[in-house]
Formats: structure tokens, sequence, C-alpha cells
């Protein structure tokens, strides 16, 4: 899969995205990272890429024809059709629905604003949707690009080394949260290791693991469990966590 991204401190991403997972993604040719930078497509001796707001008020926005003429060069460089997406706070919330939906693309494109943001007529002739990755204000859209290529590089077949991790994941499954790990010592002064870990028995580990996982996401995000579609012996499983764990 290739991701182009564009922002005004592509080394930023790439950096990120060197380490770990990703990297080794990269590594295997799994994944192709591409920067860009509006600047180099900006005219004049300053080459400038943003301006002051019409309407008064703090700060920069970027402006049109850098951006829109670094965007016709990214998709100029590969035939591969590629969606644009801009990272902002008012895009839509991540998931690992959308993760994977992401992953499944040969190619796409993340746009990275800077300042108080990109001016609305290049995001509505250009941008074919937008992501948030919280309900929270970062300073720029690169941190959540790296977020979205991070997520994106692990589901690529090839990536993960045990094949079955991603498919334990919290969310990848079922939209649960994932349960507990643990691994040596099995006795240690912060605790000891649940005995069932260490029984052999596969039937019951995976209960037990699943028990696990639906009453954290009952404990932590009971709202994900309204989504979970539970099974009867997933209700069983919980009742009895809760009746061991009461709130
Ligand atoms: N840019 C600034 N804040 C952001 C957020 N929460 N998600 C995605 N992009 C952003």
């Amino acid at each position: 899969m290739r991701i182009d991204i564009i922002s005004l401190f592509p080394e930023f991403v790439s950096q990120i995205a060197g380490h770990g997972v990703v990297g080794r993604a990269q590594e295997r040719a799994l994944l192709s990272l591409h920067g860009w930078n509006p600047r180099d497509y900006a005219e004049g001796n300053y080459r400038r890429v943003d301006d002051r707001p019409f309407g008064g008020g703090p700060g920069m926005v970027m402006m049109i024809d850098p951006l829109r003429d670094c965007l016709a060069a990214v998709r100029l460089a590969d035939p591969a059709p590629a969606k644009a997406i801009y990272l902002s706070p008012q895009g839509r919330p991540l998931t690992q629905a959308k993760v994977r939906e992401l992953a499944a693309e040969p190619r796409f494109i993340l746009l990275c604003g800077r300042y108080e943001g990109v001016d609305e007529r290049l995001l509505a002739a250009e941008v074919d949707e937008e992501i948030s990755i919280g309900d929270y204000v970062l300073s720029g859209g690169e941190l959540a690009a790296a977020v979205v290529v991070d997520a994106v590089a692990r589901l690529q077949d090839g990536a993960l080394n045990d094949a079955e991790s991603a498919a334990q994941d919290s969310f990848e499954a079922d939209g649960l949260l994932d349960c507990p790990h643990y691994t040596r010592p099995v006795e240690h002064e912060l605790g000891d290791v649940p005995e069932v870990l260490m029984s052999g028995n596969h039937a019951q580990i995976a209960r037990w693991r699943r028990q696990q996982a639906l009453g954290r996401t009952w404990l932590r995000r009971p709202d994900l469990l309204d989504e979970a579609g539970l099974s009867k012996a997933d209700r069983e499983l919980l009742e009895a966590f809760k009746a061991e764990n009461p709130g």
C-alpha cells in the first residue's frame, strides 16, 4: 500500500513511521510512505503557504494554491486513484472499522493542516473525507497522520510477526477491549499470574480471556457493549464477572 503525506513537516511523520511495526512494514515493502511539502509548490521568494484569515481573528490559514499544486503532483506520482483525507478535529472519529477500510485501499493521501486550518474551498474541492483522532486539538495534523499510518500499517498482511495478534486486539475481533496479559515471573511482589493461564487447558484459558475482555469493557467502556452483539454465553460470562467484581 502507498500512503502520501502532505505536510509542512513531512519528515516528522516519516521519522515516527521509521520504527517498529511501521518501519518493518516499509522494509518488507508492504507499505511505502511518501512525504510532500506544500512549500515546494509555493511561489515567490518567501514561498508563502499561509495568510491571515478573512474576517479577522488569530492565527493563519493555509492557502489554496500551494496545497492544490502539491496535491496535483502527488496524484501524478502514481496512477492509482487515491482518496484525500484531511486530519482535523472536525472530522469523523477514527475507529478500528475505519482503519480496516483504509488498510484495504491500495493508496490514500493524508493532508496535515497547520495553523488555524486550511482554506475551506480547498477542502470542499479536493478532500474526500475528514478524520479526527479524538476530541482534543493538536497543533497540526502530523501526529494524527502518524496514528493513521501506524494503525493501517499493522493490518497489512505480513506486517506483524505473529499473524494472530492483530485479530485478538481490542476492537478487532468484536469491538471489545482486550483481556489482560502476563509474562514471567509467575510469582512477584506485585501479584501472581492468574492460575488458569498456566493450566494448559486451552478451552478454559479462552473462556477466562473472553470473560476478562467482557468485564473490562463493562468497567471501562460500557458504551462499546451496546454495539458488541453479545451471545448468550457472553452474557452469562459477564454476569459472573459482575458478581465477582461489583462495580
Ligand atoms: N489536527 C488537530 N487536531 C486534530 C485531531 N484531534 N485529530 C486529527 N487531526 C487534528
